[in-house]
């Protein structure tokens, strides 16, 4: 069958069957921690992974295990796990490949939570960074050194959506032998599917558009099945990141209608787009569907749509943006992407405030810089907040 399904219907049916015993279409939520086995030997191969099997909650479970097999499947990978957030995702894809004394090669700009681990806890485990252009080739290669075990990269990133070629860079990564990691949360493997271009490892926050309903903390690692094997038993289980049977039916419930919820985020932010590009208030759009963007090329080749994000960056720098931000009536301010809800932030001294300025100012996250993750609601209401708030920003400076 798998060669014969639409995505959009892959994200209904692969990977989940009605309940053997009841013929429950809804997958059931499994809470238990403890497992029985019927001899030694049987609990000794699963725990050494010689046979499948879940032996204890901190390492997964049955309700886990129906969600992590059915991402690996969205992403055309071996094997996934299912972790407690995004942030565990990445720390944990990053410390199975890096260790100590050894190097990561990042993309400058990321989320803040992933400079921030990268540049205060992983150094207290003996791990360096360097933060490069990975819009360049030459910069990527000139960046790698004896002992760079990891290339990570976002794309598109957040907050200024530069997107990247994940194809290129996926060439250099294999000619060095190095593993490329790939955070693709703005996109949903609905949009982008960074392993059939060459990527090793994705990493996903699916606290944003995978659950799609603010309501949970999730996070999934897709890569090949021994490394899945080792991050599982000697990297999460030992932090213990594990997600939980609760919040992993939730996922499986909201992939049902990401197909429909990721359609309705695109259509709203390319009008919101191409509303703000035109609008005399306004100083600089990144969206990657616009043909201003400096990766729209790429874009259209690598995504199949250009995802639900939208930065902008107001007339009047710093101050004008807080003021348009608190004169929003519909949109809401908060740190997360991806909700039904259109939700707006203002990276410097949100998302990105861990950042140092001096470094937000060269990843491009200036003072001005506002993110907007538009929702599901009417692109027409949401154009007609963002239309009153400009009018108030406007009003104040002629008055
Ligand atoms: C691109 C990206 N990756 C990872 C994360 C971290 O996800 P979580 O909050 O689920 O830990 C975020 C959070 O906003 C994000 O935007």
């Amino acid at each position: 069958m798998k060669n014969y399904r639409s995505m959009d219907t892959e994200l209904i049916h692969a990977m989940v069957q009605p309940d053997e015993k009841t013929g429950a279409i809804a997958q059931s939520i499994v809470p238990a921690v403890a497992y029985a086995f019927p001899d030694c030997e049987t609990a000794a191969d699963v725990v050494t992974g010689n046979k499948e099997g879940i032996y204890y909650g901190r390492y997964g479970n049955a309700t886990i295990k129906t969600l992590e097999d059915k991402i690996a499947y969205l992403e055309n990978g071996e094997a996934a796990l299912g972790v407690s957030s995004g942030m565990a995702a990445i720390s944990i894809a990053i410390l199975a490949y890096v260790k100590h004394g050894e190097h990561v090669l990042v993309t400058k700009d990321v989320y803040g939570g992933t400079h921030k681990f990268l540049t205060t806890l992983a150094p207290r485990f003996g791990i360096s960074y360097d933060f490069v252009d990975c819009t360049s080739m030459d910069v990527i290669e000139q960046a790698i050194q004896p002992n760079t075990k990891a290339i990570y990269i976002e794309t598109p990133s957040n907050p200024c959506l530069t997107v990247l070629d994940i194809r290129d860079i996926a060439k250099i990564a294999n000619l060095y032998n190095i593993p490329l990691i790939v955070d693709n949360t703005f996109m949903s493997p609905y949009l982008q599917k960074p392993l059939e271009l060459g990527a090793n490892v994705v990493v996903h926050s699916a606290t944003k558009y995978l659950n799609g309903h603010g309501d949970v903390l999730a996070g999934f690692i897709v890569a090949k099945k021994q490394d899945i094997h080792h991050m599982r038993k000697n990297v999460m289980g030992d932090l213990g990141q594990v997600l939980n049977s609760w919040d992993a039916f939730l996922i499986l419930r909201g992939l049902k209608t990401l197909a429909l919820r990721v359609h309705r985020h695109c259509d709203n932010a390319h009008a919101i787009a191409h509303y703000l590009e035109t609008h005399p208030g306004i100083e600089k759009v990144y969206y990657p569907g616009l043909p201003s963007h400096p990766q729209h090329a790429l874009a259209k080749k690598q995504m199949r749509a250009m995802g639900g994000i939208v930065s902008f960056e107001v007339k009047g720098g710093y101050q004008a943006s807080k003021q348009f931000i608190n004169a929003l009536k519909l949109a809401m301010i908060s740190f997360s992407l991806g909700d039904p809800e259109t939700l707006v932030q203002h990276p410097a001294t949100m998302t990105h405030s861990s950042v140092p300025a001096f470094e937000r100012e060269k990843f491009g996250i200036t003072d001005g810089l506002i993110r907007l993750s538009l929702g599901l609601e009417e692109a027409q209401d949401i154009i007609a907040d963002l239309e009153q708030a400009l009018a108030q920003l406007s009003q104040n400076i002629t008055t």
